[in-house]
């Protein structure tokens, strides 16, 4: 599909709707006859008009009107509220070479620097046109990408299809052959830069384990063969022109490419990209093994210890986690791996004595940091070397933010928390565009105008109950909710990388189609079968993780596949769903919809304080934004209530947390399965899925606060002021029977 990508084309025009509107109506004639198909199956015309029009019209006259069709095509596929994406994940697999330096000590280097920093900003733009559909991504800079076609309409989205299939016959071709190992790892290594750029349930993770796992192989046997013949197996000092100075061991490997790396410069590469594959699968106990082995040739690679850091942090050692990150600090003096700064507070947060100096240590340096990264911030800015200056940028957020857990959790100053917090939120923004607020309205208002009580098709859809749809506003909750399902025994919690989600656009694409044929039992048809696909992919990924964990003993504990029953439920917690219910309904009449809502102010509060990754969920730093974000909520969730009574099911998070022995039955009763003791201990559980909430549902209800924003109420005014009356919110627990 040619998409017009030019600034003009950002988003929707009204001129351009109101024409098409007129073309609409010549259409008319036809589309009501097709209606009339309908009739027996529920929906009345005037639905299915406003249905045709957002979203088999376009498809129709594609082949007529490209330019005009592309904006009611955006105007209606903004509607898919896509994830969120799944940025933690980002986070573990970034790969190091995309960090220019900040030290002094990289003259001479810039070349390297360069290319890297104009490979990531290419990346970007990739990811930032594959997040377009994003609904909450809607205010990127490159104004283009707010309209969108969702990644598997994306030209970028097939490159990405063609290259994997052009690498695996390349790695096909040269089994058996010298170049086998290269082969191996530069297919592994895009299948695992897919799925990092395109969230979807992790569609090609398995491939690059396999794929990785044979790298290892060959390279183990090269390794012994080299030892053997009295070889080298590491570049000699001197030999490398490092574009870092001031590393020693492999990490002067650590920005060649595979083609000049030694055997255990690229042994170790890959044992560590292996390890992330494991981490995005929710393996973590296999990353750290992986991380181990790379380390077994040298203990201070650094991209392995951070990432085994972050895998220690999820499954709760914080000792061990600890310990890593301070090894990091110490040795990358560059910061080239700034992430641990922020590990480290994570794991101080959870465990102050983690490392023996405590907080003190991080914030001593934390301390001589900051002057240093805002003096090479201010440089970069300076000469306009973009790359530097968003390395800076992310480097200064991290120290601010880690500063303001420090006062917020340690010394409980409310002031100086504050003031970093708000710098570290400024640093963030400063990357981004300003808040389209008009932009985040309008979806909603689209959405409410589609989605209207007569939309509902009935009969339409799959009657499976096999999917649990948790949906709410961030840090409200939701993670606690999933992690109480997830120790049933009969329920899976599948985590953040949601099949469904990644599916989205490729599923309205086919319904589109599917309606565009006229026949009730055409759609019938196929929406059924796209559900029954989300469910039989959810499915045989548990299946595939399940097999991968089985010798996995440290981190599942759950009995063994051969005694346990096999679960039949999966919980899709993807929060940003709450936009989605009208699809969720479609798909799924008969599945759970559970939404979790907590106070309204710990809920914002708790957003504005959060970093999260950057992408989708950049404007919760800002008052605004945020306000606007949690009005659209409230305002969808009303609306889901009102078109679909019932539909929904809500849960009071301070219900979960204060009255759990009676709440979790409940909840278990409705999601159809016995009750199991179990749940009730879930905090018990070691098994962890990779969520930002993770260390917090692992202490246990204990560690819930409430009105936490109150300690910040004075800095908070403005922000009540933007969330006026919706600061109020009297939701009950509708959970049946409770
Ligand atoms: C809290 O931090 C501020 C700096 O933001 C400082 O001026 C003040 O003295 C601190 N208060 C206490 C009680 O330490």
């Amino acid at each position: 599909m040619a998409r017009n990508n030019g600034a003009a084309a950002s988003q929707p025009s009204r001129t351009h709707l109101i024409s098409s509107t007129a073309m609409l109506k010549a259409k008319t004639n036809g589309v009501t006859r097709q209606e009339s198909n309908w009739s027996q199956s529920s929906p009345r015309p005037s639905t299915w008009l406003i249905f045709l029009f957002h979203f088999a019209l376009p498809m129709t006259l594609l082949l007529i009107v490209s330019n005009v069709v592309d904006d009611i095509y955006g105007a209606f596929t903004s509607l898919v509220a896509e994830s969120t994406p799944l940025v933690h994940y980002d986070e573990a697999v970034k790969p190091p070479t995309t960090f220019p330096s900040i030290s002094n000590y990289e003259e001479g280097s810039n070349s390297v620097i360069d290319q890297q920093s104009k490979r990531r900003s290419q990346d970007n733009i990739l990811k930032q046109q594959l997040n377009k559909h994003d609904g909450t991504n809607n205010n990127n800079k490159v104004k283009s990408n707010n309209k969108g076609t969702g990644p598997q309409s994306s030209p970028l989205y097939k490159d990405m299809e063609t290259n994997i299939i052009m690498l695996r016959s390349k790695y096909e071709e040269s089994r058996n052959t010298p170049s086998e190992i290269l082969a191996a790892i530069r297919y592994a290594d895009y299948l695992k830069y897919r799925d990092t750029t395109i969230h979807d349930g992790g569609t090609y993770q398995m491939d690059a384990i396999k794929v990785y796992s044979r790298a290892i192989e060959l390279l183990q046997d090269e390794y012994r063969q080299k030892i053997d013949n009295g070889e080298e197996v590491r570049l000699s000092e001197g030999a490398t022109s490092s574009p870092v100075v001031g590393y020693s061991g492999l990490n002067r490997e650590m920005f060649l490419d595979y083609d000049s790396k030694s055997t255990e410069g690229r042994l170790c590469a890959t044992y560590t990209s292996l390890g992330k594959v494991f981490f995005m699968s929710n393996m973590f106990g296999r990353a750290v093994q992986s991380y181990d082995a790379c380390l077994s040739y040298d203990p201070y690679y650094l991209d392995a210890l951070t990432s085994r850091a972050q895998a220690l942090l999820i499954l709760g050692k914080f000792n061990e986690a600890g310990t890593d990150y301070k090894l990091v600090l110490e040795l990358d003096t560059n910061r080239l791996f700034v992430d641990a700064v922020t590990g480290l507070s994570k794991v101080l947060t959870a465990k102050e004595d983690a490392i023996t100096e405590g907080w003190d240590y991080l914030v001593n340096i934390l301390e001589q940091d900051l002057p240093r990264l805002k003096e090479t911030y201010e440089n970069a800015k300076l000469s306009n070397n973009d790359g530097r200056v968003k390395h800076y940028v992310d480097g200064l957020k991290r120290v601010h933010h880690a500063m303001f857990a420090y006062h917020d959790v340690k010394t409980k100053n409310a002031s100086a928390a504050w003031e970093h917090l708000l710098k570290g939120n400024m640093y963030k923004l400063s990357t981004v565009a300003p808040f389209d607020a008009a932009f985040e309205k309008d979806r909603v208002r689209r959405l409410k105008q589609v989605f209207t009580p007569n939309f509902f098709p009935k009969g339409v859809g799959s009657q499976t109950r096999t999917p649990i749809f948790i949906i709410g506003f961030v840090r409200s909750g939701s993670t606690l909710l999933e992690r109480i399902l997830d120790s049933h025994p009969l329920i899976v919690g599948t985590g953040e990388d949601s099949v469904f989600n990644g599916r989205l656009d490729f599923i309205r694409n086919e319904i589109v189609q599917a309606s565009t044929t006229g026949s009730a039992n055409d759609l019938q048809i196929k929406v059924k079968q796209l559900a029954d696909d989300v469910v039989s992919d959810m499915k045989s990924r548990w299946e595939v993780i399940e097999d991968n964990m089985h010798d996995e003993s440290e981190i599942s504990d759950k009995p063994s596949k051969i005694t346990r029953p096999n679960p039949t439920r999966f919980a899709d917690k993807m929060l940003t769903n709450y936009m989605n219910v009208g699809f969720i309904h479609m798909l799924f009449p008969n599945a759970l919809i559970l939404h979790v809502a907590r106070e309204p102010m710990d809920t914002i509060f708790s957003a504005f304080k959060h970093d999260f990754p950057p992408g989708g969920l950049d404007y919760t730093a800002d008052f605004a934004g945020l306000a606007q974000l949690y009005h659209s909520y409230r305002e969808v969730m009303r609306h889901w209530d009102a078109v679909l009574p019932g539909r929904v099911t809500h849960i009071r998070y301070e219900d979960m947390v204060t009255d759990l022995p009676n709440v979790a039955p409940k909840i278990i009763d409705a999601v159809g399965v016995p009750w199991d003791p179990t749940v009730l201990d879930f905090h018990k559980k070691k098994q962890a899925v990779n969520t930002l909430s993770t260390t917090q549902v692992r202490k246990g209800l204990y560690s819930h606060h409430f009105k936490e924003w109150k300690r910040y109420e004075e800095y908070l005014h403005p922000l009540l002021d933007l969330v006026g009356s919706e600061v109020e919110y009297d939701l009950k627990t509708t959970l049946p029977g409770y």
